[in-house]
């Protein structure tokens, strides 16, 4: 995910996904919204996809850890409405970046939060960049078999020099069950789980 030239050419599957959700559970939204995308990469789905779900929006903002996935994706995909910024967004700072960009009604993230450490602090983080009345539609993994799979190599002597495989997400955080391949929430109920 260093390489945004070759990310935007291999990302079928999370337009496919990001396509499939947002079509069942997609935004109603009135004109005029502030809409935020945690973990835009490319931008290519924020822009092809999200933008064309949420019509008439008064900014649409992509932000992203990566510096690189930023520039490629301002160099590509800014617009007078469309935006990119850099943010983690496990940050222990967000007032700053709040205090920048403003709150917003509509959150999406896709396949990106599974990627980050401390998910206790990003969905903290979320709620304080969501507007009062605002609404938030989150699409990461919350379990794959390829978990498994690293658990198990980070356990052999081949292997383990390599690889430290930490667990991070359990059932507590989002009161719900882990055990599905995907999970889609808005704000704190489940809508979605499937496998
Ligand atoms: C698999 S890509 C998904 C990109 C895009 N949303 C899509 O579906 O094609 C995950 C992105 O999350 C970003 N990311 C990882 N950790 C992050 C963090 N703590 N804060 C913001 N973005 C993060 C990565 O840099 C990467 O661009």
């Amino acid at each position: 995910m260093n390489n945004p030239a070759l990310y935007v050419k291999s990302n079928p599957f999370q337009r496919r996904d990001a396509q499939l959700v947002l079509k069942k559970y997609g935004p109603q939204l009135a004109p005029g919204l502030a809409v935020l995308d945690v973990g835009c990469g490319t931008g290519d789905l924020t822009v092809d996809i999200l933008a064309q779900a949420c019509g008439d929006f008064r900014l649409l903002l992509g932000v992203d850890l990566s510096s690189h996935m930023v520039d490629f994706a301002r160099r590509n995909f800014q617009t007078d409405r469309i935006f990119f910024d850099q943010l983690d967004i496990a940050t222990t700072e967000v007032s700053t970046f709040r205090a920048r960009w403003g709150s917003f009604d509509r959150i999406y993230s896709f396949y990106c939060l599974h990627w980050v450490k401390d998910l206790n602090r990003a969905v903290g983080n979320l709620g304080s960049l969501l507007a009062t009345g605002g609404e938030m539609l989150l699409v990461f993994l919350a379990h794959n078999p390829i978990f498994e799979v690293y658990q198990r190599m980070a356990a052999t002597s081949r292997w383990k020099v390599y690889m430290e495989v930490s667990i991070l997400l359990n059932g507590d955080l989002l009161n719900t069950n882990i055990h599905k391949t995907c999970l889609v929430i808005s704000c704190s109920d489940v809508l979605l789980q499937f496998t």
